[in-house]
């Protein structure tokens, strides 16, 4: 279920209501058929290896000389069955699958990683240095990198998106008589808990197993010294007491979403940053417009600053408020260092995290790239999770040059194809068109101007780029989640979380009133970079709502809440998992992964559907998590063996290493965020 971080205020001040359209207008697409350039236009050009998609470069691109043989044509249909059935709700502290099926926690919180790291000890005493050197709390994000194209041995990349005080310490965080921080420790070890592990992971006698002590275990910390590159990097924006230059910021918070690259390297979005930053004074427009608080910090880290114990301003760095004759005496522009997409090699245990700011600056959810083209551009979608916050995609310079996913040096990959390009944010229109506006100096505004009336740079843009995008006329979406792609049709899902503030302003993208179950919105790209078609492929609802709300006809099988981690396996199947905070759903189920294989959903002519009542029992409930989680994070062995899932946040969960055992009644342990390894009891593939 939904808890913590997530800040409820609207920070969209912008009102941007483009359409006056209403849920009538929309539930009059009863068809729900996708129409217009979108599939049709894909599989048209599939057997050419043309694209169909994200370039308006395309009349620069030679026509094929010769027509390829139809032994090539790509399928534009996953072969993918699911072959389990779909399980009831559960409400235990126990994690339940399909028959045939284990689930066994891998990983958990506080696992050592080197020699440096005490055991986890379950009093909660283990230090600060423990901490740094062992696995961080609350696993989100996450994805499995495969060692010498193995099935059985590789790295998992896992985020930690946030902390639970009172599990990570004794008795909860100690505080003065003012509520503040006293004791340096805590705060360090706070602080070593969020960031990425990278983790060596090995399949041995059937079981994986972490590798401790192995050259590539590491941490990413909120305090880890990070390369910063892009139209940022060297900006009088990034100076700092720390950084006079520019050209670094300190540590990564608050990572969510995830996504890797074509050419091996995983990506790390972070999300609800601006929290963990105070500014006493006068807030910038930047500042105000994406939430810093003017009060205090989440988890009061700045209580210590001046403390004779403090090294580098380790925490007088997260109060912002301007106090020196400049910005190189002071951390009023700490912040600036956050809310970028963030580069991690986790083949390369020497190289620096870089955050690439050409993707924009915001709540990042995840980063999620498109169907590559050889020859074509690289699209990166992120979506802005906050109420009525937006929808951006990323348009890289370079054109992809397949040699390129072998390179040794990824960073350099990494360079070349995400520190320039253009930032586009999407207008949802009616009848399934869309545009994507791009976020350029000579972007034309709403007001008729341009952006450069209001910025001065590509840089400022980029600082403050819902700002920007508020100015474009972009649509107010209800809080954008992951977004993943379809490997056979190309079409871009996104969820959409929910959105229980939409009270009068519903938009064709958005259409249902106090939203608070979600949505999956997909579309995709048009010929040209500026142009997509799109439609709703499955609204969140209990199963006992009237059909103005259970739209697309769940029943107790697949009745879901609040999607928000989203991934697509090579097979074809899309895996959809629920963060839920709607007590409908939650008083029937626990969060959950189900699974669908949407490019099978299609009609005589082949236009893809959307989940309705004549194919809802397509969506499979596959897994169910413990009391109090959230499902989130997915990766898969390139055999599919096993699917990796992260249990964030559970009340009273993990009882042993066996994820189904259920921690018996009566009994209170310290919650342990945890992936979870999922197989088949014969070791066959897992969903088919
Ligand atoms: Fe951290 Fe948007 O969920
Ligand atoms: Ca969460
Ligand atoms: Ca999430
Ligand atoms: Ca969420």
């Amino acid at each position: 279920m939904s808890k913590a971080t997530f800040d409820p205020t609207k920070y969209n001040k912008s009102n941007n209501v483009p359409f006056a359209t209403v849920m009538e207008n929309h539930l009059s697409r009863r068809d729900f058929v996708k129409r217009g350039l979108g599939l049709s236009a894909m599989t048209a050009f599939a057997g050419t290896g043309l694209a169909a998609c994200s370039s308006d470069n395309d009349s620069s691109t030679p026509p094929p000389t010769t027509t390829p043989p139809p032994a090539e044509t790509p399928p534009t249909k996953s072969s993918a069955v699911l072959g389990f059935d779909s399980i009831a709700g559960s409400k235990l502290d126990a994690v339940a699958v399909p028959a045939g099926y284990s689930a066994y926690v891998l990983a958990p919180w506080g696992t050592p990683l080197n020699s440096k790291a005490n055991a986890w000890k379950e009093d909660g005493s283990n230090t600060a240095v423990d901490q740094e050197n062992a696995v961080g709390m609350h696993h989100d994000g996450m994805h499995f990198f495969p060692l010498n194209d193995a099935a059985d041995d590789g790295l998992l990349c896992i985020n930690h998106e946030y902390i639970n005080q009172n599990a990570l310490h004794p008795m909860g965080p100690t505080l003065d008589a003012n509520g503040k921080r006293t004791v340096i420790d805590e705060v360090r070890k706070e602080i070593n808990a969020h960031g990425i592990s990278v983790v060596r992971i090995q399949l041995k006698d059937n079981m994986w197993q972490v590798v401790e002590n192995d050259s590539h275990n590491r941490r990413f910390t909120g305090a880890t010294v990070m390369d910063v590159a892009g139209p940022l990097a060297y900006t009088s924006y990034l100076e700092t007491r720390y950084s006079p230059d520019g050209s670094q910021a300190r540590g990564t918070l608050n990572n969510c979403g995830n996504g890797y690259t074509p050419w091996g390297t995983y990506l790390t979005c972070e999300e609800n940053w601006p929290g963990y930053f105070v500014n006493h004074g006068t807030l910038t427009e930047d500042q105000s417009r994406i939430g810093i608080s003017t009060s205090d910090t989440r988890y009061g880290w700045n209580h210590l600053a001046g403390n004779d114990e403090e090294r580098l301003d380790e925490f007088a760095r997260f109060d912002i408020t301007p106090t020196g004759s400049s910005a190189a005496n002071d951390y009023r522009n700490e912040a600036n260092g956050h809310g970028y997409i963030v580069e991690i090699d986790p083949y390369n245990p020497n190289s620096r995290a870089v955050k690439r700011t050409a993707l924009g600056r915001f709540r990042h959810e995840g980063c999620t790239f498109g169907k590559l083209e050889a020859g074509k551009p690289i699209t990166f979608y992120s979506g802005h999770d906050s109420r009525f916050e937006y929808l951006y995609k990323f348009v890289s310079d370079a054109v992809w040059d397949e040699a390129d996913a072998n390179a040794t040096n990824r960073l350099v990959m990494g360079d070349k194809y995400m520190n320039s390009g253009t930032l586009y944010v999407a207008k949802f229109s009616e009848d399934g068109v869309g545009a994507w506006l791009p976020l350029t100096l000579d972007s034309t505004t709403i007001d008729g101007n341009t952006l450069a009336d209001s910025f001065d740079s590509v840089a400022a843009i980029i600082l403050n780029t819902a700002g920007a995008a508020d100015l474009v006329g972009a649509t107010p979406m209800d809080r954008p989640e992951w977004a993943a792609v379809d490997p056979f049709t190309g079409s871009v899902y996104l969820t959409l979380t929910n959105n229980t503030k939409r009270t009068d302003d519903t938009n064709p993208a958005n259409p249902r009133l106090n939203n608070s179950f979600g949505h999956i919105i997909r579309w995709d790209e048009g010929e040209q970079a500026t142009e997509f078609n799109w439609d709703i492929f499955v609204f969140g609802a209990p199963t006992d709502a009237d059909e103005e709300t259970n739209i697309s006809g769940l029943n107790d099988l697949n009745q879901f809440a609040s999607p928000d981690g989203l991934a697509f396996d090579q097979r074809g199947i899309m895996w959809v998992q629920t963060d839920n905070g709607a007590d409908e759903v939650e008083e029937y189920t626990n969060d959950q992964m189900l699974a669908i294989v949407p490019s099978t959903l299609v009609d005589d002519d082949d236009n893809q559907q959307v989940v309705s009542a004549d194919n809802q029992s397509e969506l499979k409930r596959f897994f169910v998590g413990p009391n109090g989680c959230e499902v989130t994070g997915f990766a898969i062995t390139s055999d599919y063996s096993t699917v990796f899932a992260n249990i964030q946040h559970p009340s009273n969960w993990p009882y042993s290493s066996n994820a189904a055992e259920e921690t018996p009644a009566g009994m209170t342990l310290r919650p342990r965020d945890a992936t979870v390894v999922i197989r088949k009891n014969d070791g066959g593939e897992v969903g088919v």
